[in-house]
């Protein structure tokens, strides 16, 4: 019945044409060889061998728990991808011009060596500028001392960032595809030089040509690229020769992309634009993509897939997981393969978080992302989906390098098909999509194609925003698959017969159609599927319902047995397809190893899972995460565990900078030292910004010294603190006011200008002390290359003057202190950015064999703060059962609602770790995710919190709870990340 209704329809509506290629990449391009790596127009080759490129980003930096660092890697792998990319962020390995750290948690060439264990190309992208919502874009902290422009060939930058590059790349040259010299080959495959540089200037184009060498010099070998903001024909190959293009010294060209809308700002994602045609099918030249540069293959070094979220916001990465989630994968990042970008990387797989000083003033702690990978490391159910897409571009090697293959019939003008083909073997890719893509009827149609084995009318159906990834006249294994209207999620040969998966939306028709000699037997082992075969053509054609798992055995007919697996999305998604074998049931299989007759697998479950193995014959024992188990077993899930009530909490004030008594001897005297900032400031003024002096991170204070006098009637300040940013004032230990930068996007604010009243105190006769707390939240970025990091921080200036008469001020005399050592680290394992100047940090208080013994007993959740720093203390045991992963996090307050109704901040210290900071009044994060490693699940932790709020009633910590983000029976084995416990251990810096 509606089967007929589908004909009748066709007959009805008026033919449309699929997608028609308007501008085709150069085919004819010579192939250009990097060693093991080359690329014409169509596809990058990995020893001679066309593969696409599917690839994920994580940044090592943002989980500072590198045994976890093997945890996401192999997640990736499992949801699909073959390829990882990677930032490095110059100021993480940097405390101080020519001093750098690659150990611990900056041990690049462990990250790089795991990738390479856990089966996956890397693609490197090491700056020097990375952007990436970092502070400073990635820049070290010192750099903004330079007055050399950033991103410009002065010789200066340049010296400076050759610093850096001679070490990382040495690091990654090492790991190349193409060897060391000495034997060993890694993964890494392509590499990055520069990031989205906007300005083209010729001191730029100087300064490319620069970058291009440098990595040249340090030997890296494999294809440098750089990646274009947009599709603005930016640093193209020299010999693409497209109007309107800059060129460059890159062998390939890359660009970024993050179409397809934006949550709302109640939190629903938007449908409002289509997947856009950036290559094969859309127009051509310096806004064609691809074709900006014909000689290369389409290639998106960044395409979203997430968003990040800002200060203020209302929490965002649950919907920006979901606007950029199932489906929109589908039907963009399937609308990009047919249009010929056989190289996308989503930014991110994996986010994490931008603990510490890490965060640019945009983001909070949180880098989430909305990613496949949540921060939690789950894997969201777009990660299945990713699994399915991955599958297939695993399962059907034919698909790198198609080019177009013409249009098709389609019966419905609501829907268009992209149909490409292989030049090599005639292998046909349809991507079914409404049209416009972002389309979100339901539509029932048909398509009739000039298929490789004949013409055929293909019944479809389309229910809301989707897209189809179809596959026709292929060889699979032992089989030739003339056409499926079913996905195809994994081919596997086991014992000479071939096993095929693929699945469907939920109860929608199907029909798949193979080719064979003769009539071959067909047994419904398990569902329902009915067969007819076409003796004339030799086509046996399969027709069911995805619905749960339906089995078809196939044998005879001139060709090997097939298994053919046909699920509903959601049975296929519950399929991992790890080397020669197919597992059905846990939450995550991670890797499978066979040796002699012995199976050993590893993975996850999330609760009792049935089991179920395809292996070859010559198995006979099967292990789960080291345990013998039988085939048809059932795995058991998690056991609950309770996590312990923070009751225990010890308190001290914190900022007894504030104080008059308070000795400043040994503090750095503002003077006049050179100034490079981009903020203009007063003629006349002291160099008082933070970064002069080395402090870049965190928190900064200044003690200035005044002699009291009718005139001292108000303090005029200017300041930078990032976003969401902090200044408080006190005079002589009283809190005189405090000023915050308001939140928000696009570009955050990011410095302020208050005023504030000064007591009567202030015109006393006598020597007065004014105390000023300067919270930075991060430096700019230098998107726009326009020096935008070396925006003041800390005081830009301060003025004691009268409200009313001649401009005046009080001569003040200002000192300044921040981080113990500034630019000399006293905690190198924890790095750059884990400390600020708080006194508490400076004394070691956040660190766990801290003595807090001499410490007052306190309760939380508080009413009362002083003004100021109030630091909590309290120390807590885990005991996660074994062989269990689970993601704690800490929370604050009531977790129902973005904000609290009170005014207050916290610095978060976990076993001395910095991970983050909760202002509890602009939000949106509540929720602090601690990696195992960080936080000990099998012992003692200490937790210790720095509460900076402004002495009103009620702006004191709320409740603080430890919460299970995720639990789940698996996991692999994580080791406490070694750091200094106690003051005594830190380095004797100051
Ligand atoms: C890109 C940039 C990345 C990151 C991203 C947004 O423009 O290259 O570093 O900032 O935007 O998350």
């Amino acid at each position: 019945m509606r089967a007929a209704l589908v004909v009748a329809a066709a007959l009805l509506a008026v033919p449309a044409a699929a997608q028609e290629a308007r501008q085709t990449a150069n085919f004819s391009a010579p192939v250009k060889s990097f060693g093991r790596v080359s690329y014409d127009a169509r596809s990058l080759m990995i020893d001679g061998k066309r593969t696409i490129i599917w690839s994920s980003e994580m940044h090592a930096f943002r989980l500072p728990s590198p045994d976890l660092w093997r945890d996401i890697l192999q997640k990736m792998k499992a949801s699909g991808f073959n390829t990882v990319a990677f930032y490095f962020d110059w100021g993480f390995h940097s405390p101080k011009q020519g001093v750098y750290d690659f150990s611990g948690i900056r041990d690049v060439d462990r990250l790089l060596t795991m990738a390479e264990e856990e089966g996956l190309w890397v693609i490197t992208r090491a700056g020097p500028y990375v952007n990436a919502e970092l502070t400073r874009g990635g820049f070290p902290g010192w750099l903004v001392n330079q007055r050399g422009r950033a991103r410009t060939d002065d010789p200066e930058y340049l010296a400076a960032s050759d610093e850096w590059l001679t070490r990382i790349n040495a690091i990654i040259a090492r790991h190349q595809i193409n060897g060391d010299g000495k034997g060993h080959q890694g993964n890494v495959i392509l590499h990055q030089i520069e990031n989205e540089l906007a300005l083209t200037t010729p001191a730029q184009r100087r300064y490319m040509d620069h970058l291009y060498a440098k990595a040249r010099a340090d030997g890296i070998t494999v294809p440098l690229f750089h990646n274009d903001q947009g599709r603005n024909g930016y640093w193209v190959p020299e010999d693409s020769k497209v109007e309107k293009t800059v060129p460059g010294p890159n062998d390939m060209y890359a660009f970024d992309g993050y179409p397809g809308g934006t949550c709302t700002v109640n939190g629903k994602p938007t449908r409002g634009s289509a997947a856009p045609d950036w290559g094969y099918y859309g127009p051509g030249g310096a806004k064609g993509g691809a074709s900006a540069s014909p000689n290369t293959p389409g290639f998106l070094a960044e395409f979203g897939g997430g968003w990040f979220d800002y200060w203020g916001s209302n929490g965002g990465y649950e919907c920006n997981a979901i606007q950029r989630g199932k489906r929109f994968q589908r039907v963009f990042y399937g609308t990009n393969l047919a249009n010929g970008i056989h190289i996308q990387s989503f930014y991110m797989g994996y986010g994490g978080t931008s603990w510490g000083w890490l965060p640019a003033p945009v983001v909070f702690t949180s880098y989430d992302y909305g990613a496949a990978l949540s921060e939690t490391r789950e894997l969201r159910p777009k990660a299945e989906e990713l699994k399915q897409l991955g599958g297939l571009i695993a399962a059907v090697p034919d698909l790198a390098g198609m080019v177009p293959a013409g249009p098709v019939q389609i019966s419905s003008d609501k829907v268009q098909v992209y149909h490409n083909k292989s030049p090599e073997t005639d292998a046909r890719f349809l991507l079914v999509t409404h049209k416009p893509s972002n389309g979100q009827t339901s539509d029932r149609f048909s398509f009739t194609a000039d298929l490789p084995d004949g013409r055929y009318t293909l019944p479809m159906q389309l229910d809301g925003f989707d897209a189809k990834w179809l596959v026709a006249g292929v060889n699979l294994g032992g089989q030739r698959l003339v056409y499926s209207t079913s996905e195809l999620q994994a081919i596997l040969k086991q014992d000479g017969r071939d096993i095929a998966l693929v699945y469907g939306r939920d109860s929608e028709a199907g029909e798949t159609v193979l080719r064979y000699a003769s009539a071959p037997k067909v047994t419904v082992l398990e569902g329902g599927a009915t067969s007819a075969f076409d003796a004339a053509k030799g086509d046996l054609k399969l027709s069911y319902a995805h619905r749960g798992l339906t089995r078809v055995r196939i044998s005879g007919g001139g060709r090997p047995d097939l298994l053919l697996l046909i699920g509903d999305e959601a049975a296929g998604a519950r399929f991992w397809h790890v080397g020669e074998v197919l597992v059905r049931g846990p939450a995550l299989v991670r890797s499978a190893k066979i040796k002699g007759s012995s199976l050993a697998l590893t993975g996850d479950t999330r609760e009792a899972t049935p089991l179920e193995i395809w292996a070859p014959a010559s198995v006979r024992n099967i292990t789960w995460n080291g345990v013998k188990v039988s085939a048809g077993a059932s795995l058991p899930g998690p056991a609950d565990f309770p996590l312990p009530a923070l009751t225990d909490w010890r308190v001290a004030p914190g900022s007894p900078e504030a104080n008059p008594g308070y000795d400043d001897r040994d503090w750095a005297k503002i003077d006049n030292r050179p100034y490079a900032s981009i903020t203009a400031r007063a003629d006349g003024q002291p160099n008082m910004l933070m970064d002069a002096y080395g402090f870049h991170e965190g928190d900064v204070w200044y003690r200035g010294r005044f002699g009291g006098t009718p005139d001292a009637q108000r303090l005029r300040l200017h300041y930078g603190a990032g976003g969401a940013g902090l200044v408080q004032v006190f005079l002589d230990g009283n809190l005189v006011g405090q000023d915050e930068i308001p939140a928000g996007l696009p570009r955050p604010i990011t410095t302020g200008a208050p005023s504030f009243a000064l007591p009567d105190a202030a015109r006393a006769p006598g020597e007065h002390v004014l105390s000023v707390m300067v919270r930075n939240n991060g430096h700019n970025w230098d998107l726009d290359a326009d020096d935008f990091h070396k925006e003041a921080r800390g005081l830009v200036s301060a003025s004691v003057e009268p409200v009313a008469g001649p401009s005046f001020s009080v001569p003040i005399a200002w000192k300044i202190q921040g981080r113990a050592g500034g630019e000399d680290l006293a905690d190198p394992v924890r790095g750059v950015a884990n400390n600020g100047g708080l006194d508490g940090e400076r004394r070691g208080w956040h660190l766990p064999g801290f003595d807090d013994r001499g410490w007052k007993a306190g309760t939380v959740p508080g009413s009362q703060a002083p003004s100021g720093t109030l630091w909590y203390r309290a120390g807590f045991d885990l005991a996660v059962p074994k062989g269990q992963d689970a993601t704690i996090g800490l929370a604050f307050g009531d977790r129902s609602k973005p904000r609290s109704p009170v005014a207050y901040r916290v610095l978060i210290f976990v076993n001395g770790w910095n991970m983050g900071q909760f202002i509890a009044h602009v939000g949106p994060q509540r929720v602090f995710p601690i990696p195992e490693g960080i936080l000990n699940h099998r012992g003692r932790n200490h937790i210790a919190l720095a509460v900076t709020a402004d002495g009103v009633r009620g702006n004191a910590l709320e409740q603080v709870k430890l919460v299970t983000l995720r639990n789940v029976r698996g996991g692999i084995r994580v080791r406490m990340v070694a750091a200094p416990s106690t003051p005594s251990e830190l380095k004797q810096v100051d």
